[in-house]
């Protein structure tokens, strides 16, 4: 069993269900709604790190194509919900202005350096840097070791925990599809936290809690919330 305290509740692309995902807005209201962490996606364009997540615009932007075809000044004018921009990594940084943990997560290709580059810049913020591209993210642990970092996982994977050895992982990072209180229970016993993507049903949050997770990624931080999960 997790005790409450402990339990992490990370607005997933800011609160992605609230506001239009990984946009200032987004943030702001994750912050409002008291979230312990933020998560945004980045990619690195030109030398900037921008918050987005897809490989391609037309999901969630008014452009179309692969993120990675377009200039930094093209993508910088697209309406990505609502008439807000795809942020910078530094806007959504001086936005939450240490107020809570912030989890980039390494998108795109080549971002482990400029991530490594950049954080020294808000002394006081935290920071827990995760990727499903556990060499990009390995490549980050050596650039910037006394950052925390979290592999993440969307299947299970046979060398899991070496992975995390490697890292020196401060928590492994689970797709809910492939929790179990098995797993939980091992992860725990090797002496990493974890935190479960996407959690948005608060009969689901409250069994992780219970189940020793140490804390959820939601698009919903108001009804997945520590207030109203009870915890
Ligand atoms: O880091 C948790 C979660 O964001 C991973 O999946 O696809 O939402 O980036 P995705
Ligand atoms: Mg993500």
């Amino acid at each position: 069993m997790t005790t409450a305290s402990e339990f992490l509740i990370i607005g997933h692309r800011g609160a992605a269900g609230l506001a239009p995902e990984n946009t200032l807005p987004s943030f702001r209201k994750a912050l409002e709604l008291g979230v312990d962490a933020i998560e945004l996606d980045v990619y690195s364009i030109e030398g900037e790190l921008l918050v987005f997540h897809d490989d391609t615009l037309d999901r969630t932007t008014n452009g179309t194509g692969e993120i990675q075809a377009q200039s930094l000044t093209s993508l910088r004018e697209l309406d990505a919900g609502q008439g807000a921009r795809v942020p910078l990594l530094e806007e959504v940084l001086d936005l939450v202005d240490g107020q809570v943990l912030v989890n980039i997560e390494l998108k795109g290709p080549d971002t482990a350096e400029p991530v490594a580059a950049r954080l020294g810049d808000w002394p006081s913020t935290r920071f827990l840097v995760s990727s499903f591209y556990h060499g990009e993210l390995t490549r980050f642990h050596q650039l910037a070791p006394a950052v925390p970092t979290a592999p993440l996982f969307s299947k299970t994977h046979a060398r899991m925990f070496d992975i995390a050895e490697s890292l020196n992982a401060w928590s492994i990072n689970l797709s809910r599809r492939i929790t179990s209180s098995n797993l939980l229970a091992e992860i725990r016993r090797r002496g990493y936290r974890s935190l479960i993507y996407t959690v948005n049903d608060p009969e689901m949050a409250r069994h992780l809690a219970a189940d020793g997770a140490s804390g959820i990624f939601t698009d919903y931080p108001d009804r997945c919330g520590r207030a109203a999960l009870g915890l």
